[in-house]
């Protein structure tokens, strides 16, 4: 539906499209359990998928149990390796050792956030870079920087797959990617940046300390809101037909769900999307992509380390 808008004396029709990151997610999936079946009708290796959860979060548990569902969905195995909150550092690390040396695993994952008697970093790094499927080892991470065959993290690969599958525009451009995190912020900002499609974008990350952030987003032709604020972005921040790309997901209290709460973007959705050509919707939009990404990833570790 596309609803007209009385604004400034003008009537106008506001033809913004929704980026579907759900229906994109099942399109993706099927064309992965495709490849599979392929894969494994000649004689090729199911791939396998494990993960590690610590403590009880209930986000991690319910970002597990995604996964862990998905990938019955295309057909991989998988394995959830659990652990309690007071699990040692020492503990996790042999268990990790064991995983990069287990042939049969092609590639694992540990939740975070982890206990904060443990040395996230550390346990990155313990990781075997050819099973990160998360893409957050050192090495995967600097393969990417300089545009080398690696495993990307999974956020900001499902970001520019939606941009891809939806031909958006990139070459030229203005991007503004809002924060500056490992995860999401720094490696979406260098795959904008990068070479080919979807990147050659001129990319300007802001971030808490930024001085005219306002400005700098109203020269934005796609804007990347990572920044876990929710509905930080304002309509007198976004020119008109400006990308958004929406990667919060703030929890918020919500009596009327099943839940008790419900998901939160970075964008002020309501009063934004009339501006843009495109945006993506929380729930709905990036996160669903995430997923997939981490799927590819594992199909990827499959056919290169078999
Ligand atoms: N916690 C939030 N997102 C992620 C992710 O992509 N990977 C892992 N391992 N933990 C997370």
């Amino acid at each position: 539906m596309v609803p007209a808008r009385f604004h400034g004396g003008f009537i106008y029709t506001d033809m913004y499209q929704l980026i579907d990151g759900k229906a994109i997610s099942e399109q993706i999936k099927s064309e992965i359990a495709e490849e599979v079946k392929q894969l494994v009708a000649k004689g090729g290796k199911q791939p396998h998928l494990a993960v590690i959860i610590v403590g009880h979060d209930g986000g991690s548990e319910t970002y597990v149990a995604h996964k862990v569902k998905s990938c019955e969905q295309v057909g991989f195995k998988s394995t959830r390796i659990a652990f309690e909150n007071d699990v040692t550092e020492e503990t996790l690390l042999a268990k990790i050792k064991e995983m990069n040396e287990d042939a049969d695993i092609d590639g694992f994952i540990v939740q975070l956030p982890l206990p904060r008697h443990i040395n996230e970093q550390k346990i990155i790094e313990a990781i075997d870079y050819r099973k990160d499927v998360d893409g957050f080892h050192p090495v995967n991470v600097g393969r990417m920087s300089i545009g080398l065959p690696c495993f990307v993290s999974a956020t900001p690969s499902g970001i520019i797959e939606l941009l891809r599958r939806y031909n958006i525009p990139t070459q030229g451009k203005n991007c503004v990617v809002i924060g500056r995190s490992n995860i999401v912020g720094k490696p979406v900002a260098t795959l904008m940046m990068q070479k080919g499609y979807p990147g050659d974008a001129t990319v300007t990350v802001c971030h808490s300390r930024t001085a005219n952030l306002k400005e700098i987003c109203l020269n934005a032709d796609i804007i990347i809101a990572a920044l876990g604020s929710p509905e930080f972005l304002k309509e007198d921040m976004v020119k008109e037909g400006a990308v958004v790309i929406d990667v919060g997901t703030t929890r918020v209290k919500d009596e009327t769900t099943k839940s008790g709460f419900r998901l939160k973007g970075d964008v002020d959705f309501a009063n934004v999307a009339p501006k843009c050509s495109y945006i993506t919707p929380v729930p709905g939009g990036v996160g669903p992509m995430t997923i997939v990404s981490l799927l590819q990833n594992t199909l990827l570790a499959t056919t290169i380390n078999h």
